[in-house]
């Protein structure tokens, strides 16, 4: 048998074929017997024909864990049910495994029974690795753009989205397939939405550079229909055709949070002009209430005095001595009502966390502060839990104590400010600390003063209105002696709840 296939392929125009094709040509005979080996399998295997001819192809050629299937796939094929393909691995002669995908065909004999087995085979060792770098460098890329804090979507040059990141999944509401397929105008609401065909189609005519390679403010869209501020930051790649990629930061929360933060900031400021009128009015009814108590009895005194003389129109000058009296204390009274008017300003309190309430503060107070070079430590007791009060006003007092801190170490090197908060004895405490220049002990005297400053900027009310707003809280302000320089203050607010206004007199 052998003989005969062999004279059949033996010099003629067939073999010399075979020889020189870069296929794998293998011909084995009913026992597994090699019996044809062309030059493309020596090559491959490093094995010579004298080498390979005779011996049974999973005696020399087969990986040992492959063996098994290489029989069972020879025996189907002798038996002339046979997989018309097979891949396996061949061990070559220096041990390095070869993947070959086979073609395999069974020749028969003249009574009809499979004699030969002849397989064609082509080396896909090198195609399967570069697929498996690619499969393995796709999933790689996925995996960084799905771990993206970014949502990061690619469109083709017709704004049909491809790619769907898992970020872009959370901040749009549409799953990766919903949205895959569908234009990106579905993201992107009116008016721009309907100008973005335009959009694409002057760049892709024009090249002009208006959104790709940049970085914007937009609004966009989810899939409840709301719309909200992205980042969005455009640019593009070529991968056989154009591609479009968009990282898209939902700025909605910052928004939310930098508007919040505008809005307690004009609150402040608009308490903090009520307050301040309200000390003014105080201190002016104070200053004005002794000389005008004083004009209105030295008024009566003269009054008094005139009763006793005699000369032509004393009764019309003590009338109006009497008179100017009565307009005094009529003086006097409107500045009280004025004073009892500002100062009826009612504390509203309501349960907050105090952790939250000095947080926001300490954010207001430290705008622009860190670029100062000071140094800011934060340590909030995690049990301080609730306090009654007025979340506004408590800030206004905290904001004053922490720009305190930092007018005070202006000109110090080390700048330290410590806000720490704790909960002692059925009180919250909130520290602020500074390694400012501190005080003198005349200085420390007048510093709750109305109108004591020793800046020139300075109005000297801050810690003034910070007393009677602690004092509307029953709670307490204090300096502590530090050994070190700087300042130390701590306001002290009872736990728990109490009437639900007070009034700040
Ligand atoms: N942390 C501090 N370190 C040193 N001195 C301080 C500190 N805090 C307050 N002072 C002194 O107390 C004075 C009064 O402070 P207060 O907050 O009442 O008014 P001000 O800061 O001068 O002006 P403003 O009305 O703008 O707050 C300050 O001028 C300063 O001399
Ligand atoms: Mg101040």
């Amino acid at each position: 048998m052998t003989d005969d296939i062999l004279k059949k392929l033996g010099g003629s125009l067939a073999s010399q074929i075979l020889e020189t094709v870069d296929t794998l040509v293998v011909i084995l005979d009913r026992y597994g017997e090699v019996i044809f080996f062309n030059r493309a399998c020596q090559l491959l295997s490093g094995f010579t024909t004298e080498e390979a001819i005779g011996r049974k192809v999973w005696d020399f050629l087969i990986l040992d864990e492959e063996i098994d299937a290489v029989r069972r796939t020879f025996e189907k094929l002798t038996a002339g049910n046979a997989p018309a393909h097979f891949t396996n691995y061949w061990k070559t002669k220096n041990g390095a495994p070869r993947i070959i995908e086979w073609s395999n065909n069974t020749l028969k004999d003249e009574d009809g029974s499979p004699a030969y087995i002849l397989g064609t085979g082509i080396d896909i060792t090198e195609t399967r690795s570069k697929e498996a770098a690619l499969y393995e460098s796709k999933s790689f890329l996925r995996s960084i753009v799905d771990a993206s804090p970014v949502a990061i979507i690619t469109s083709d040059e017709k704004g049909t989205m491809l790619s769907f990141s898992r970020k872009a999944e959370v901040i749009f509401g549409y799953k990766e397939s919903e949205a895959l397929g569908q234009n990106l105008t579905l993201l992107i609401p009116e008016p721009d939405r309907s100008r973005h065909d335009q959009y694409l189609n002057h760049y892709l005519e024009t090249g002009e550079r208006r959104v790709i390679g940049k970085a914007r403010q937009v609004m966009a869209l989810n899939k409840n229909g709301e719309r909200f501020p992205v980042a969005l930051h455009t640019n593009e790649f070529h991968d056989g055709e154009r591609i479009f990629i968009g990282f898209i930061e939902d700025r909605s929360e910052q928004i939310a949070t930098e508007q919040r933060l505008e809005d307690i900031k004009n609150q402040l400021q608009h308490m903090g002009r009520i307050s301040a009128m309200g000390e003014i009015a105080a201190s002016i009814a104070h200053e004005l209430g002794q000389p005008l108590t004083a004009a209105a009895s030295l008024a009566g005194a003269v009054s008094l005095t005139l009763r006793k003389v005699e000369f032509p129109q004393r009764d019309d000058a003590i009338s109006h001595l009497n008179e100017t009296v009565s307009e005094i204390r009529r003086a006097s009274e409107i500045i009280r009502q004025m004073r009892d008017f500002m100062r009826k300003h009612k504390t509203a309190k309501s349960l907050h966390d105090v952790n939250h309430v000095v947080e926001e503060a300490i954010a207001i107070a430290l705008i622009g502060a860190e670029a100062g070079g000071v140094h800011v430590t934060t340590n909030l007791g995690s049990d301080v839990g609730e306090a009654a009060l007025d979340r506004i006003q408590i800030q206004q007092v905290i904001i004053n104590l922490i720009r305190n801190s930092i007018d005070a170490m202006q000109d110090v090197e080390e700048k330290h400010l410590t806000i720490s908060t704790a909960k002692r004895g059925g009180f919250i405490e909130v520290k602020v600390s500074d390694t400012g220049h501190g005080f003198s002990d005349s200085v420390k005297k007048r510093l709750f003063e109305p109108f004591f400053t020793t800046k020139e900027e300075g109005m000297g009310i801050g810690l003034a209105i910070s007393k009677s707003i602690i004092d509307a809280h029953q709670g307490e302000i204090i300096i502590v002696e530090t050994e070190s320089l700087g300042a130390m203050f701590i306001i002290k607010l009872p736990v728990g709840d109490y009437d639900e206004t007070t009034e700040n007199q």
